[in-house]
């Protein structure tokens, strides 16, 4: 003990706080401010950048990232808040066009950053009470969407953890001595899905030890959508080759031209084979709010699983993706538990079926369903609904606007948000039949790619596929836009390709 009666440890004592409360406080509320201010304003705002383009040594010396000895002080630190700020991409900018999220919901953000102060895990009720009975709930309105008055499910990581989720049960349901014996016990196992799908099926193959070559790839119609007859011929194939087929994944809306696959087809296939069928409607799922649209999903209620994340089209922001199952015999609970001990006593005060952290391959696992609930909360089913409506209308006004203008050339307009088209510059147009008009083409959209980073005017992707060169994908997310934006957008590709 010292002198004046405290502990020591060396430097340190032991009988105060190391953190210095109020100027924390003080920190949190003018970073708070710089939030309000360089993000959620000047990142709304149309006459700012959506993006600070600096090449990457540049913004390192700008940034001075090194993690030193000492610490700085309160105005240096705030001024850090502001530079990360400064030089991120304001995704919630009316002209960020670039992903399948955008956009800001500002009950959505409250959910957030409540998630964030109150730093808990979903796993237990007793550290997460309130989330383990919200969790439930909206996990329960989105099956009954599905068409699922009963099932299972549970908030994930992001929609390629969700597809993993799906394959994993998958495989419990169709071999369940793998979770105890390993691969060694189970026959070379098949999985189908489209030329179009995401990469997260072949990364889950992967994962899980299936393989990569044991995805057998259906093909496409020209929509995007995956051919059922080509599915039963992949089948065959996989049989013939000692493969044992037991899941399909579909897809409802896909990544690059918002395809939907024929789900009732491949619910009768899956049938037949006694297959588990997966809907990932990861992007898609969305549609199934609007009482217009969702006849895109006919069928999905057939499915054994589906992923959706509702931090695409709803705007929840990342991340918020849950996998479903129609499962009512505890499937996930089972493939996935490893009955922790410290975690999961038995002998608990409380109903300890509430204790959901064991259907995930996760310990600790964010809190992911305050965000949706809350936006949910403010403006109902009914206001997701006109939200998913405003996107396919806003869509429909952009695709007529681009037919009416000679440099565009759609590759698919419909019938889901994604746009995708080429911008032919003028020194390309009626060069259609001159032999190297695809490799100029091809060289079209990085040159308008890198002009528009570089101006900072608005963001949108680009991308090959199959036997097409490079083509911009615009998708029309945020249902803050309006047509004057998508007037914008038409201008600006022009101004940036004029000279090409
Ligand atoms: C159809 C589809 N499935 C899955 C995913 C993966 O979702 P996440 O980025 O949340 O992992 C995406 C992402 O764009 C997607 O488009």
């Amino acid at each position: 003990m010292s002198s004046s009666g405290e502990y020591m440890n060396g430097h340190v004592h032991l009988e105060e706080s190391d953190m210095d409360e109020s100027d924390g406080k003080l920190f949190l509320t003018e970073a708070f401010n710089i939030i309000m201010e360089e993000i959620l304003n000047k990142g709304r705002d149309l006459k700012e950048k959506v993006c600070e383009w600096k090449d990457p040594d540049q913004l390192r010396s700008l940034l001075d990232l090194e993690l030193r000895d000492h610490g700085e002080c309160h105005e240096k630190l705030l001024q850090r808040v502001r530079d990360v700020a400064k030089y991120s991409v304001k995704t919630c900018h009316p002209r960020f066009f670039n992903q399948l999220f955008a956009g800001v919901d500002y009950h959505a953000l409250t959910g957030r950053l409540i998630t964030e102060t109150l730093n808990t895990s979903q796993y237990t009720y007793e550290v997460a009470p309130v989330f383990v009975l919200m969790e439930e709930e909206v996990i329960s309105k989105l099956r009954s969407l599905v068409g699922w008055s009963e099932g299972d499910g549970i908030f994930c990581p992001g929609g390629s953890m969700s597809n993993m989720y799906a394959i994993n049960v998958a495989r419990y349901w169709a071999f369940p001595q793998v979770k105890t014996k390993g691969l060694w016990a189970a026959p070379r196992m098949a999985i189908f899905t489209s030329q179009q799908s995401h990469y997260s099926v072949k990364k889950g193959a992967a994962f899980l030890g299936i393989g990569t070559e044991n995805v057998f790839i259906v093909q496409v119609d020209e929509s995007g959508s995956m051919i059922p007859e080509d599915l039963e011929a992949k089948i065959v194939q996989a049989k013939s080759q000692d493969a044992v087929p037991f899941f399909v994944n579909a897809t409802a809306g896909t990544t690059v031209q918002g395809a939907f696959d024929p789900l009732k087809r491949i619910a009768d296939i899956c049938e037949r084979n006694g297959m588990w069928m997966h809907v990932d409607a990861a992007w898609g799922g969305s549609v199934l709010f609007s009482k217009k649209h969702r006849h895109l999903v006919a069928g999905i209620e057939r499915a054994n699983s589906v992923t959706w994340n509702p931090h695409k089209m709803l705007l929840t922001g990342l991340q918020c993706s849950v996998i479903l199952f129609r499962d009512t015999t505890n499937l996930l609970m089972h493939c996935h538990s490893a009955k922790a001990t410290y975690l999961f006593q038995q002998d608990k005060f409380y109903d300890t079926s509430l204790d959901t952290g064991d259907k995930s391959i996760q310990c600790g696992r964010k809190v992911d369903c305050l965000k949706l609930w809350l936006m949910w909360k403010a403006i109902g089913a009914s206001g997701l609904s006109q939200r998913v409506d405003k996107a396919f209308a806003l869509t429909r006004y952009l695709v007529e606007e681009m037919e009416k203008r000679e440099n565009f050339q759609l590759v698919c307009k419909g019938p889901f948000v994604n746009v995708c088209f080429w911008f032919i510059p003028p020194s390309l147009k009626g060069k259609e039949n001159s032999p190297d008009y695809q490799e100029r083409l091809s060289k079209v959209a990085p040159v308008i790619k890198e002009r528009m980073m570089k101006r900072g005017t608005m963001m949108v992707g680009y991308q090959p596929m199959d036997e097409h060169v490079n083509f911009f994908r615009m998708v029309v997310v945020s249902p803050q836009l309006t047509t004057k934006d998508m007037d914008f957008f038409l201008d600006e590709m022009e101004k940036l390709g004029k000279d090409l």
